[in-house]
């Protein structure tokens, strides 16, 4: 695809062409070209809406039955939210996005009877238990979509399944009750960049490229860290395909099933959310994960080469270089309690790109195994791979790079 090419794109087709032009090509492999995507890009007045404010959640609602795309809180991220049955509309979003056609998108309903609609079979009793026990909340169920459902079909990119989620923060529920369609919804930040988790953070990324943003505030519950997706197309064996703050071992007790993490161990030949090879939650200045033991070896070593280092590690770890000129140390949850780390780790990702730091080195977590620790290692790990740096090889044995 030449420049020209894209070029001659733009300027002779509406904004829903493009996207659907965009769509295939992209999926070819070939189109990298941002900035005339960004030129092709209908320029819309982005809306700022209050969560807590019923007519604005009926006016958000409307905005995205009429094929409007809308960012809205979850207790884990933030979505951007299309109509996930209207073609036009599922296609901008990956053009918003600069998201690769062949990344599926999770649709979001308000409860789990919707997915009667969406399923091929009925759920297996295994999948009940965890939509019964989990939902609403940061679970997305991997099913066996139905040839009657009537999703467009860039939602699911062409696979014979579809991620499903019912989520729990009150303003996506509101949401989703009032628009009455299922949501398809990634989350609300440019492809390649960290997760939003709040309405400033979609802005910075999608201002003018969406209809509006759902301002939900701060949820005191929030998770922070994308939903469990987990394959439940197989009865008698579930697949967690990308960690989330329910971990495997929960999963495993609530449907009474064995359930392999695709995520953590190399051996497995398992299918993988087709999301997890890419470029991911990356801040601008490349990001390398050490060890606690090697934190000050490594300061050392690179403090040697110059420039100001980046510091992503808990507040108390933080403190300890505060006065250090040529550390930037930006402090992400407290030592011991990685929820707090899940809740602010976006957020500080984020926070990087507004200082000049060469490099950043993250504190890679104690004993993350499963649950939110391994949800917080497995976006470090992509941030880092993600980066022009990779792991620090101590911790490429104990934690894989390829996800
Ligand atoms: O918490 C979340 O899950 C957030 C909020 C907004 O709900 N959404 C989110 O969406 O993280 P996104 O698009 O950023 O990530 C969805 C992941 C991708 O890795 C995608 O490949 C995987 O889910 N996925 C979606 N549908 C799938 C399917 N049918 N089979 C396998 N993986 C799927
Ligand atoms: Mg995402």
């Amino acid at each position: 695809m030449q420049i020209s090419q894209i070029y001659t794109l733009h300027t002779l087709c509406t904004p829903n062409l493009y996207c659907k032009a965009y769509t295939k090509l992209a999926a070819s492999g070939r189109l990298v070209l941002r900035r005339w995507r960004r030129l092709a890009m209908a320029q819309q007045n982005t809306q700022l809406w209050n969560g807590s404010n019923e007519l604005d959640v009926a006016t958000a609602a409307r905005a995205l039955r009429d094929g409007q795309l809308v960012a809205f809180p979850t207790e884990t991220v933030y979505g951007l939210g299309a109509d996930a049955t209207n073609e036009a509309a599922v296609s901008a979003i990956f053009a918003a996005k600069g998201r690769p056609a062949d990344n599926p998108l999770i649709v979001h309903v308000a409860d789990a009877r919707a997915i009667d609609k969406l399923a091929r079979t009925p759920l297996s009793t295994p999948a009940r238990r965890l939509a019964h026990t989990l939902w609403p909340g940061a679970l997305t169920l991997v099913i066996p979509l139905s040839d009657d459902s009537n999703l467009a079909g860039a939602v699911t990119a062409g696979l014979r399944t579809v991620g499903v989620r019912v989520p729990r923060h009150p303003v996506a529920a509101a949401l989703l009750a009032a628009a009455d369609v299922p949501v398809a919804a990634p989350s609300a930040n440019m492809s390649g960049r960290p997760s939003a988790t709040t309405a400033a953070h979609v802005l910075a990324d999608l201002d003018r490229r969406i209809a509006g943003v759902l301002d939900g505030g701060i949820a005191a519950y929030a998770v922070g860290v994308e939903s469990t997706v987990v394959d439940v197309t197989c009865d008698d064996r579930f697949v967690v395909l990308r960690p989330g703050a329910i971990g495997r071992r929960t999963i495993a007790d609530v449907a009474r099933v064995p359930v392999i993490d695709a995520t953590a161990d190399v051996a497995i030949d398992a299918p993988r959310a087709p999301g997890i090879k890419y470029r991911h939650y990356a801040p601008n200045a490349p990001l390398r994960v050490v060890p606690r033991s090697q934190l000050a070896k490594q300061l050392h070593d690179e403090l040697k080469s110059g420039g100001i280092i980046g510091l992503l590690a808990d507040t108390q770890t933080c403190a300890q270089f505060a006065d250090h000129q040529r550390i930037n140390a930006i402090g992400c949850g407290t030592r011991g309690d990685p929820h707090s780390m899940a809740q602010t780790l976006y957020a500080a990702l984020r926070a990087f790109d507004s200082h000049q730091v060469r490099l950043i080195l993250a504190v890679a977590l104690d004993d993350a195994t499963d649950g939110v620790p391994a949800a917080v290692m497995n976006r470090l790990r992509k941030a880092a791979t993600g980066g022009q740096v990779e792991l620090d090889t101590s911790l490429k044995t104990l934690h894989r790079t390829d996800q």
